[in-house]
């Protein structure tokens, strides 16, 4: 076994190989996997749509809860029945690959390749290689070392994921992400520039900045932040729509409710994930923040911002998590009104401080209070769309929807979901929608156009 740690001579040609990633976890690991493909098609191979007429299989993996980490094993036990068959170079990258590194070619032999976040510059060389000896590359860099290339490959033709921060120095008791992706390091701010002015040049009309914790952004030349990169975003011809995640109420400040209020292009929506509405259990979880002090944040955004979406995420049966604790979770879901949540259950993490805490909430108990938030926050969802019935509001059509011929699909502002009718292909344009009707999860509605 080889540990890889730097682009060596043996890099060969990947001319014609055709490759086919499979991406688990947040928007960054999509991202990541645009830069992979890029990367890859950059070095000649070319990407392929079918899994089994690859002959490289990349999973890119995601280890935020015990569930994630279940499906990657799941899906390499299909690649290993699939190598048995045909030639073929498995290779797997993102947070599992960085957590496990050679553990995991140990453990599943028919691994090829394992490649953490920051190695994948240096895939060209390293596939060929792993086709000799199994190859491991793990290794971090303090700062920001990815020169900018323009990506050769976008999952989406209107929106664009543009990563401006990685890492975290957080630490949150239950979170094995910090371990995974390393310390904070931040993005060049005109290599971002460059990109969004490149991806606007392209017909791309939002822009979605990505990083763990993007309200700690800092330029590492300037010391310029966030509430300075959106402004600057916000002059760029071409881009109508600016969204950021994800940010941390504890980082959170005015500047950047200014920002939100005062810049036209920057969406009126915030993800800001809340966790708990427990002080007890916020604490325990090492979030820095207070019920208070998450509710403080929400009242200055609702007066600077009167229209603000608010979506979160939280996690229930966190260790020490009593029924009060999580009463108080429902209560300030109840008063906030968020438009959405992401809602889980605890997942113990290896690494983590947490994870030395005594599980004391029961698997079917955790069940059940995640069902009480859901059913609660389905309510909440479905009073919000009923008062949107009848209303026009501009949506960003991102393709044809599911829900029958004629229909199409897209995000409002407030990054809800709208199924609407419309006489003439509208992808990826901006279009006026009347709402007529609406689920929980979406709503529905007719084009306006002529
Ligand atoms: N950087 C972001 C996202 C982190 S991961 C943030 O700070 O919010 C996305 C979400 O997964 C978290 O917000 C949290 O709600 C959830 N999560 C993280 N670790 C978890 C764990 N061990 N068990 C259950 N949910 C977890
Ligand atoms: Fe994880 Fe907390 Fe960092 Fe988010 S802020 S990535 S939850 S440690
Ligand atoms: Fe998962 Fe890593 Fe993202 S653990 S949520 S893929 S940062």
């Amino acid at each position: 076994m080889l540990l890889y740690s730097r682009l060596t001579q043996n890099e060969k040609n990947m001319k014609g190989k055709k490759f086919y990633i499979h991406t688990f976890g947040c928007q960054m690991n999509e991202n990541d996997s645009e830069h992979i493909a890029s990367i890859l098609i950059a070095a000649g191979a070319v990407p392929s749509g079918e899994m089994e007429e690859a002959e490289i299989v990349i999973i890119n993996t995601c280890a935020v809860r015990e569930k994630s980490e279940e499906k990657v094993f799941s899906l390499l036990g299909r690649l290993q029945g699939l190598k048995r068959k045909k030639k073929l170079t498995v290779g797997i990258t993102g947070c599992v690959a960085q957590l496990y590194g050679s553990q995991l070619v140990e453990k599943k032999p028919f691994v090829d390749f394992v490649a953490g976040p920051d190695c994948y510059q240096n895939l060209p060389s390293l596939i060929p290689l792993s086709q000799q000896q199994k190859v491991i590359s793990t290794e971090w860099n303090k700062n920001w070392s990815k020169e900018y290339h323009p990506l050769k490959f976008r999952q989406s033709k209107i929106s664009a994921y543009v990563t401006i921060m990685e890492g975290c120095n957080n630490f949150c008791s239950y979170c094995i992400v910090p371990f995974t992706r390393g310390r904070e390091k931040y993005r060049p701010f005109e290599d971002i520039l460059t990109e969004i002015k490149d991806v606007a040049q392209r017909g791309y009309k939002e822009v979605i900045l990505l990083g763990q914790n993007v309200n700690s952004y800092l330029d590492p030349r300037s010391g310029k932040g966030l509430p300075q990169l959106l402004r600057e975003i916000n002059s760029i011809e071409g881009i109508e729509w600016i969204r950021f995640l994800t940010s941390h109420p504890k980082n959170f400040t005015e500047e950047i409710a200014k920002v939100i209020a005062e810049e036209e292009k920057v969406c009126r929506q915030l993800h800001l994930p809340l966790q708990s509405g427990s002080n007890s259990v916020l604490k325990n979880m090492n979030r820095g923040y207070t019920r208070e002090d998450y509710l403080k944040i929400v009242s200055l955004l609702r007066e600077m911002v009167p229209e603000i979406s608010l979506s979160t995420d939280i996690i229930v049966g966190f260790p020490g998590e009593t029924d009060e604790d999580f009463q108080e979770t429902l209560s300030l879901v109840e008063e906030i009104r968020f438009s959405n949540i992401f809602s889980f259950r605890y997942s113990p993490r290896p690494l983590t401080s947490a994870s030395k805490r005594k599980e004391t909430v029961s698997l079917p108990e955790k069940r059940r209070r995640l069902i009480e938030l859901q059913d609660l926050q389905k309510r909440i969802q479905l009073e919000l769309h009923n008062g949107l019935i009848g209303k026009k509001m501009k949506v960003l059509c991102s393709g044809k929807s599911k829900k029958g011929d004629g229909m199409y699909s897209g995000r409002n502002e407030s990054y809800q979901v709208i199924n609407f009718v419309s006489r003439k292909d509208v992808i990826g344009e901006f279009v006026e929608v009347k709402i007529t009707s609406c689920g929980p999860y979406s709503l529905n509605g007719e084009a306006l156009n002529p």
